[in-house]
């Protein structure tokens, strides 16, 4: 189910199959178990691949049941916790200047963990240093997902 074959540029994605919503869950709280603060976490895939779903996953992974959030922003919302988690959504950022307003420093900081979605509309706002996500299938199908760890 997986394979991580190692090239001459790095290490290439480790690929998932995940039949079932429970199975991405499984894999995200998994996941979320080795983020730490700073951590960032971009999360590409099609409209209904399961970006947020997975994103819920690692919240109710860390900070359990009972979340709190501040919807401080209509595109970021951040999980007071133990780190705190940010989830952010480049989704409707058509041009990178229209980043100031989500706050983005403060969401990047290095005192939280950054879970962004649709960032391809701003790659350069992220740092290099980072974990890409890609989850193929939507509906029904079932999920394809590559994880490339930071390089
Ligand atoms: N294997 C699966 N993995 C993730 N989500 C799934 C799966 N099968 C069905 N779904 C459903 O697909 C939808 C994914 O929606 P969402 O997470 O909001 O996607 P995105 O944020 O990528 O647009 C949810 O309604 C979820 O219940
Ligand atoms: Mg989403």
């Amino acid at each position: 189910m997986t394979e991580r074959p190692s090239t001459p540029c790095g290490t290439a994605p480790l690929r998932l199959t995940l039949p079932t919503e429970a199975d991405l869950g499984k894999f995200a709280a998994s996941f979320a178990r080795g983020l730490r603060p700073g951590d960032v976490v971009a999360l590409s895939g099609r409209l209904g691949s399961g970006k947020t779903t997975f994103v819920r996953a690692v919240v109710r992974e860390l900070h359990g049941a009972d979340q709190s959030c501040s919807p401080s922003f209509t595109f970021r919302h951040r999980y007071d916790g133990d780190p705190p988690i940010e989830h952010i959504d480049f989704y409707r950022i058509d041009d990178p200047s229209e980043l100031s307003e989500l706050g983005l420093e403060e969401a990047l900081d290095g005192s939280s963990i950054a879970l962004i979605e649709w960032w391809r509309n701003a790659p350069d706002a992220l740092p290099a240093q980072r974990y890409e996500i890609e989850i193929e299938g939507a509906g029904d199908e079932p999920r394809t997902l590559y994880l490339r760890p930071p390089q």
